[in-house]
């Protein structure tokens, strides 16, 4: 389904409550995505909580629709529609966590809390069919939790498979996977992430799909995006090796989703003698 002219990942631009259900039942692996929160940001959908509400549940059938058996949704939401999100999620699907994404920085609000994480619902058809969170963990985090010298007892990742899990000195990347996600910074557009030009107002990082990409679809399986925004979801594909459709609205969206897929692939070939001798 996501071969385009031999692209390993495609770009519809369309409604996707119109685009879904033209997709092949039981073919996607993971869907990944980041709808309207309802938080007024200026694009399709995002006017008010009940209209973001009411888009992201209507698609929700289509979703369990779409995905394999074992196949893996990720939600991304905030406190506007996390708690109402999660209900309509279980009544459909198993689910599995609530990830913490908390930012590093956020802005100054001297009259409230200043709120510094979302929420990302991760669901399933049935039991997940691929666990892959070993590969995308966070060295960062782990540092902060065990200092260098900890030793922690290895741990089986599968029974039998011989994998292990554990920190070593100079291992950091393979600690156990937390749920709280604190080593990736919002995509601001300014001092947080100078490596990540902001062409979106709510753009997610791209190691943060990464780390979703790759700890629920399988090597070459095939990941969703029905509200692909600047296109972040589809370049963590393609850096995971993983085939990707992703659905936008705004034809100007999509441009630019395109020209970031593009990037990727032309750096990729660019970077690939040097990737070959990295750990
Ligand atoms: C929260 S943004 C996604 C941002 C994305 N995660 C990124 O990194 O750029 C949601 C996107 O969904 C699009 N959208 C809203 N309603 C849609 C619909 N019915 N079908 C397809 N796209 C839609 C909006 O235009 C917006 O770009």
């Amino acid at each position: 389904m996501a071969e385009d002219n031999g692209k390993p990942y495609t770009i519809l631009q369309g409604d996707c409550r119109e685009v879904l259900p033209t997709l092949e039942a039981g073919s996607v692996d993971l869907i990944a995505t980041d709808p309207p929160y309802g938080a007024g940001k200026g694009f399709a959908g995002d006017r008010n909580v009940q209209e973001a509400f009411a888009l992201v549940t209507g698609l929700l059938p289509e979703f369990v629709r779409l995905l394999k058996p074992g196949g893996c949704l990720y939600l991304c939401c905030d406190y506007r529609l996390y708690a109402r999100l999660e209900l309509a999620v279980r009544e459909v699907l198993d689910w599995q966590d609530t990830i913490i994404w908390a930012y590093r920085w956020t802005r100054f609000n001297p009259q409230t809390w200043v709120r510094s994480y979302q929420q990302i619902l991760f669901a399933s058809k049935g039991r997940p069919a691929y666990w892959g969170a070993p590969r995308v963990l966070s060295a960062d985090s782990t540092r902060a939790l065990w200092p260098p010298d900890t030793k922690l007892k290895p741990t089986p990742i599968r029974p039998g498979s011989g994998e292990t899990v554990g920190r070593r000195s100079k291992d950091t990347e393979t600690a156990p996977a937390r749920n709280w996600w604190d080593d990736l910074p919002i995509v601001d557009g300014s001092f947080c992430h100078r490596n990540e030009p902001r062409q979106h107002p709510t753009q997610k990082p791209e190691k943060l799909m990464q780390r979703i990409v790759g700890a629920s679809c399988p090597p070459g399986g095939l990941v969703l995006d029905p509200f692909l925004g600047s296109g972040t979801t589809l370049v963590a594909a393609l850096r995971e090796g993983r085939q990707s459709v992703g659905i936008e609205l705004d034809p100007g969206y999509c441009e630019i989703a395109e020209a970031r897929c593009r990037a990727e692939l032309a750096n990729r070939t660019e970077r690939l003698p040097l990737e070959v001798t990295a750990p």
